[in-house]
């Protein structure tokens, strides 16, 4: 299959660590050049160094936080700056906010939301205009399975998650013409530093591996996702092997969601 992303130039949000930080590396060696935003420089750096040992490339690695809109587009900025332009972006900063209805006050549904849906509007509309000046491109958001299924005790994620599909699919029609392709990955439990600290709250007496062993014991598939599993289907998409994909949500979640 011929992915076709060599020269390509690929952003992605929270690109130092887990799931962004293996779609970073898994691009790259696919010959992208590739630009990473997340907020701690030690991980950044890091994760930049890797990839460059890795494919040879030197990968733009920024100090962003998305829930500024002067980061994200400074971020794109630099981009564009260093590589040309923006084919491909992948919004996946995140993290899990989840607690029973009662417990949240306005700030938390308020930070949720800047993170996570307007941390993706904010980058959208930066990528945008370079994405039609090079024939088109592609639109990753990285969201969760509740955003389709919402559980007991899941807000504000699963709300934001939500606004984030219906971001996906009505973005998916505003640039069709563009061919610009926009698109939403669903993670069910992929492992990642947010399992670490799972693990810290719910179970500090067992082990990582009794803990992530036990999560998996819910999964259909029996196990823990691997972050580079959630990463395949994130290049996929990205990729011209996924040219006739648009406004779709895709489940990376060995089987745990109930729906489609
Ligand atoms: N792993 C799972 O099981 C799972 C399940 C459902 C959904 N997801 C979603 O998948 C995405 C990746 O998750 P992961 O498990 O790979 O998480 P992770 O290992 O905790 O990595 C999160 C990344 O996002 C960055 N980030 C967080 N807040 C940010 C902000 N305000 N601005 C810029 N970057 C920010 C982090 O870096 P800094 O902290 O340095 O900014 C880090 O690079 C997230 O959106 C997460 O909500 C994951």
């Amino acid at each position: 299959m011929d992915f076709a992303l060599s020269g390509k130039v690929a952003v992605i949000t929270g690109g130092s660590e887990g799931i962004g930080a293996c779609t970073a590396r898994l691009l790259a060696r696919e010959g992208c050049d590739v630009a990473i935003g997340a907020r701690r420089e030690e991980p950044l750096q890091a994760t930049a160094s890797a990839i460059q040992q890795e494919s040879g490339r030197v990968p733009l690695a920024l100090s962003t936080d998305v829930t500024s809109a002067e980061d994200c587009a400074g971020l794109v900025r630099a981009t564009i700056e260093r590589f040309g332009g923006i084919d491909i972006l992948i919004n996946n900063a995140g993290a899990s906010s989840a607690q029973p209805f009662e417990q949240l006050d306005d700030e938390v549904w308020q930070a949720d939301l800047d993170l996570k849906l307007f941390g993706a509007v904010r980058m959208a509309r930066q990528c945008l205009p370079s994405m039609r000046e090079r024939g088109g491109g592609r639109v990753i958001n990285v969201l969760n399975i509740g955003a389709k299924q919402p559980g007991p005790g899941s807000m504000p994620t699963t709300v934001s998650r939500a606004a984030g599909l219906a971001l996906t699919k009505a973005l998916s029609r505003d640039v069709a013409a563009d061919n610009v392709l926009v698109n939403a990955v669903c993670i069910g439990s992929i492992k990642s530093a947010q399992w670490g600290r799972f693990r810290e709250q719910r179970a500090p007496e067992a082990t990582e591996a009794e803990f992530l062993a036990q999560v998996g014991r819910n999964i259909p598939l029996g196990r823990i996702g691997e972050t580079e599993e959630a990463a395949n289907l994130i290049v996929f998409l990205a990729s011209g092997a996924a040219s006739y994909i648009t406004g779709t949500a895709i489940n990376v979640d060995g089987g745990a969601s109930g729906t489609w």
